[in-house]
């Protein structure tokens, strides 16, 4: 799988996967966001988004092309894009989700209330306007990053 930055004139096919799944578009073009295509065979297969600055990084815009769910598919992107925050810097990912809270657990996120998020989160547009307050707020603590290519001691 292929893991393409989004460009700023190439939002289009985003907006569009992220109106079909019910997610929030209104704010893709705003600085502070980077989006991610994913590519099987020249097809994207998936998106995913990372908003902010280390160390608290909002995970946002995840989504699956609908005929290709249950495949594993949003377990290896979610991978990427936590290597992706991980190289960034970044030490916590938090998200905001409605129908997918289930998928994020499994994978190691922990359901917190929303008044727990760092400042920083709370005041993406996301916490403040975009996601309904029945929206679960989750969060997950990243593996340390080795980058000298040395293990631990
Ligand atoms: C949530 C989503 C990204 C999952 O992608 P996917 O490719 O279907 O997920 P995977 O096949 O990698 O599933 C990985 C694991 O999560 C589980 N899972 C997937 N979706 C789930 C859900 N909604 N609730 C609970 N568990 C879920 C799978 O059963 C699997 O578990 P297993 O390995 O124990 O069998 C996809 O369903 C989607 O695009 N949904 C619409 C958009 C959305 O809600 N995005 C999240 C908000 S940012």
């Amino acid at each position: 799988m292929q893991m393409i930055e989004v460009g700023e004139n190439d939002l289009d096919s985003l907006r569009e996967a992220l109106r079909r799944a019910n997610l929030p578009c209104d704010d893709i073009s705003e600085p502070g966001r980077r989006f991610y295509r994913f590519e099987v065979r020249g097809q994207w297969v998936a998106f995913g988004g990372l908003e902010g600055a280390a160390p608290d990084m909002l995970l946002r815009s995840m989504v699956v092309r609908e005929a290709r769910r249950g495949e594993g598919l949003g377990r290896t992107v979610l991978l990427a894009l936590e290597q992706c925050a991980s190289a960034q810097g970044a030490l916590r990912l938090h998200l905001l989700t409605q129908g997918a809270a289930g998928f994020f657990a499994v994978n190691g996120y922990e359901r917190f209330d929303r008044q727990m998020a760092p400042t920083a989160i709370r005041q993406t547009e996301q916490f403040k306007n975009l996601c309904p307050a029945s929206a679960s707020y989750l969060r997950k603590t990243l593996p340390v990053q080795v980058t000298n290519g040395n293990t631990p001691e």
